[in-house]
């Protein structure tokens, strides 16, 4: 192949542009009409009762941690195998997050160690899921677990635009749910942007003053709030992807297939399960390999003009600022993972002779 083989594709089409560009024109450039609306469709896409636009994905975690009440002493459960930006909000808030093991057919948090580890917990408050890759976790026994300890719930899914569990879209399962727009995400707004979602009305107030200064709508400063606004260009770049969102789901949905029917034949690798009660939106592919062949297979694709990515290279609790402040994780299997995976180029974009060539080469390196 000539040209090299994406790891990942941003699309910002000329009508983007154009949008973004009005909004320019207008001079309305924060607090207006773009974010409203976009936050209208967002809820309307996850079929939640509110939708608020933030800076950030880590700001929506940070925001919903302090709308739930989150604060120092309190243990908030987490994945293992996540990006760090699930669990530094709760560091901040001056909470321990503890650490749970994951599924490794999912990726995501394995319900019978999550009630392990409240069980043995001093000060259980939360639980944040990860919808890690693109693939929900198991919902139903996590939510009868926070059920039965009076736990918040929040779904970590930056990684998971319009997935579905059993019929219901990721971010509308738990007490909220947080999205990330950074450009390499499912959708983007043309740079950094996040999204909070809720039914409920007491968390959508708090975290809607929370990110402009506490205000509430009278203009009091009733919450002690800093500036975590999603201004009016990104909002409107991020109505278009939005409305492109479902099309581009199905074509990374498509490669998935198609990386699926030409890896199956491969014995040295496993490629990402699916689960009849699941709608997976294939954030990323990963696979996992022997993990003595993974860093020469990386190697040999990216000599092959292949791009690929690693999620990730450490185990979140092992990072010096986590590992700290937190008591000593038991999860060799998000540990294992992040020596075994590579993630295969994935976007919408992507085309079937792409797809030939990334597996024909993988097929090369193995035999
Ligand atoms: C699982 C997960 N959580 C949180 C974040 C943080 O989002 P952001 O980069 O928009 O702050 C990301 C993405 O970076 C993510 O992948």
């Amino acid at each position: 192949m000539e040209e090299k083989v994406e790891f990942v594709d941003i699309q910002i089409t000329d009508e983007m542009i154009d949008r973004a560009v009005d909004v320019l024109e207008s001079g309305r450039l924060v607090k207006g009409p773009e974010c409203e609306s976009l936050e209208n469709e967002f809820a309307a896409a996850c079929g939640t009762q509110h939708a608020i636009g933030v800076s950030n994905g880590t700001a929506a975690l940070l925001l919903a941690m302090k709308a739930l009440g989150i604060e120092q002493g309190d243990q908030v459960f987490a994945p293992a195998h996540t990006y760090f930006a699930t669990v530094s909000p709760v560091l901040e808030l001056g909470a321990e997050p503890v650490f749970v093991d994951i599924d490794p057919d999912r990726y995501t948090m394995d319900p019978d160690q999550l009630r392990a580890a409240i069980e043995a917990a001093h000060s259980p408050t939360a639980v944040a899921v990860t919808h890690m890759h693109g693939q929900p976790t198991e919902m139903d026994p996590i939510l009868d677990i926070v059920n039965e300890y009076e736990l918040d719930l929040i779904e970590d899914s930056a990684q998971a635009h319009l997935a579905e569990y059993n019929g219901d879209t990721v971010g509308s399962l738990g007490d909220v749910g947080c999205f990330s727009f950074y450009p390499t995400k499912n959708m983007t707004v043309g740079g950094d942007g996040g999204m909070i979602t809720t039914d409920n009305d007491e968390i959508a107030a708090t975290a809607r003053a929370l990110r402009n200064h506490g205000r509430d709508k009278s203009g009091s400063h009733t919450h002690l709030g800093l500036n975590y606004r999603l201004d009016e260009v990104k909002a409107a770049i991020g109505r278009e992807q939005l409305r492109a969102l479902p099309e581009w789901t199905t074509a990374r949905r498509t490669a998935a297939d198609q990386y699926d029917a030409r890896l199956a034949s491969v014995e040295e690798i496993t490629t990402p399960s699916t689960f009849e009660n699941s709608k997976h939106v294939y954030h990323h592919y990963p696979v996992q390999v022997p993990e003595n062949e993974r860093d020469g297979l990386r190697e040999y694709l990216d000599q092959n003009n292949i791009g690929t990515g690693i999620h990730y290279e450490v185990a979140v609790h092992e990072h010096p600022a986590v590992q700290d402040r937190t008591t000593e994780a038991d999860a060799p299997t998000a540990e294992s993972l992040c020596r075994r995976t590579v993630s295969l180029p994935m976007h919408p974009m992507l085309t079937e002779s792409e797809i030939e060539y990334v597996c024909s080469t993988i097929k090369k390196y193995f035999q």
